[in-house]
């Protein structure tokens, strides 16, 4: 059977960082109050002339790279981002078009931080459709331009950049040693839509918005509907916590991550974390954080990895691939 496989993955992050203490200066907080609440220390932040398409197309050539790859080599593209560059076209045939691709097709998905876990899941299911034989799947935001940066309850949250995988068909056994993604589960419940959301939009507000959140009732619902969804793949794949190699999870917040952890059993060196790094970068943050494990020589081929995310909607889901 096909099996979609990770060839390479890569990552783009703006030059500017802004750290915990540079947000003193700007509003009543303190990088004591944002480390210990999320663990966040620092964050990117995208000038002018750095945008989702940009970071997106930097991230996805480093991909390719690392693949040993071109762009004449792929013919699908899905980006996940809640930030693109315009309404529309999508951001993915920006991407397309700056990559100088004419040739497959391409598409943006919007699941907000679960973005890169739905779009994973997409790309695997039109590869193993027969629709494409090579992937880019790329997270990208700039979450730095919803923000409003008067509200110290969620500007200090969030931060910009960029990850891209290469995914690629495979022929597998159909067992659980294949390389490649082994099984997904994804859910939605917009029943909490006012939890998360961005109050603009074209059709309503024909303004962009900005981001606004009832922090604490999204920590509330955090790790429960975390923990339910990798169960799920744990039950299809029929393995334990103690089977995997290495979980990457939407990078939210440290306190999140420690408590679904540590509910599902699986051991503290096991964690990539990097929210302290990047803050939380919605789409973009399962791909830096696999390229940040993958560049330290953390992640190897033969890895059994577990993706996952939560975010806006709500929306979450759940990834498991063998590197
Ligand atoms: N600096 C200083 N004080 C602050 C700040 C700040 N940046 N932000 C809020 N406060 C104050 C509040 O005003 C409040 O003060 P009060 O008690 O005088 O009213 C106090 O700190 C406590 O506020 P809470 O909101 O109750 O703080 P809490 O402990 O819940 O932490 C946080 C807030 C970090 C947002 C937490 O709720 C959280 O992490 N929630 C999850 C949200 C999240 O990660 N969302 C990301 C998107 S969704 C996802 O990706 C999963």
């Amino acid at each position: 059977m096909i099996r979609s496989t990770v060839r390479g993955v890569g990552a783009a992050l703006p030059r500017r960082i802004m750290t915990n203490k540079d947000f003193e200066k700007l509003l009543e907080t303190s990088d004591e109050w944002i480390a210990q609440r999320t663990g966040i220390r620092q964050r990117h932040i995208a000038s002018d002339d750095e945008t989702t398409a940009s970071l997106g197309e930097a991230a996805a050539r480093r991909a390719l790279d690392a693949a040993g790859l071109t762009p004449a080599d792929i013919d699908l593209i899905v980006v996940a981002t809640s930030t693109p560059n315009n309404t529309f076209p999508a951001t993915a045939v920006e991407i397309q078009e700056r990559l100088g691709m004419r040739q497959g097709f391409a598409f943006d998905m919007q699941a907000v931080c679960s973005g890169f876990v739905y779009a994973i899941t997409s790309a695997d299911l039109h590869i193993r459709g027969g629709l494409a034989k090579r992937a880019l799947v790329i997270g990208s935001e700039t979450f730095s331009r919803i923000l409003d940066w008067t509200d110290r309850t969620t500007c200090v949250l969030f931060g910009d950049g960029a990850g891209a995988v290469v995914l690629e068909a495979r022929e597998g056994q159909g067992t659980m040693s294949d390389r490649g993604i082994l099984a997904e589960a994804l859910r939605s419940d917009g029943s909490h839509k006012d939890k998360l959301y961005v109050d603009g939009g074209p059709s309503t507000t024909q303004t962009v918005g900005h981001l606004r959140m009832q922090g604490r009732e999204v920590f509330k619902h955090a790790v429960g509907m975390i923990t339910d969804v990798i169960e799920d793949v744990f039950g299809q794949a029929g393995i334990t916590a103690e089977d995997i190699d290495w979980f990457v999870p939407h990078q939210a917040n440290k306190r999140i991550i420690d408590a679904s952890a540590k509910k599902l059993g699986i051991a503290e060196e096991k964690v990539v974390i990097t929210v302290d790094m990047h803050g939380n970068t919605s789409a973009a943050s399962v791909p830096l954080a696999l390229n940040q494990a993958v560049s330290e020589g953390k992640i190897k081929e033969g890895d059994l990895v577990l993706l996952e995310a939560m975010g806006g909607g709500f929306t979450w889901g759940a990834v498991l691939l063998r590197w």
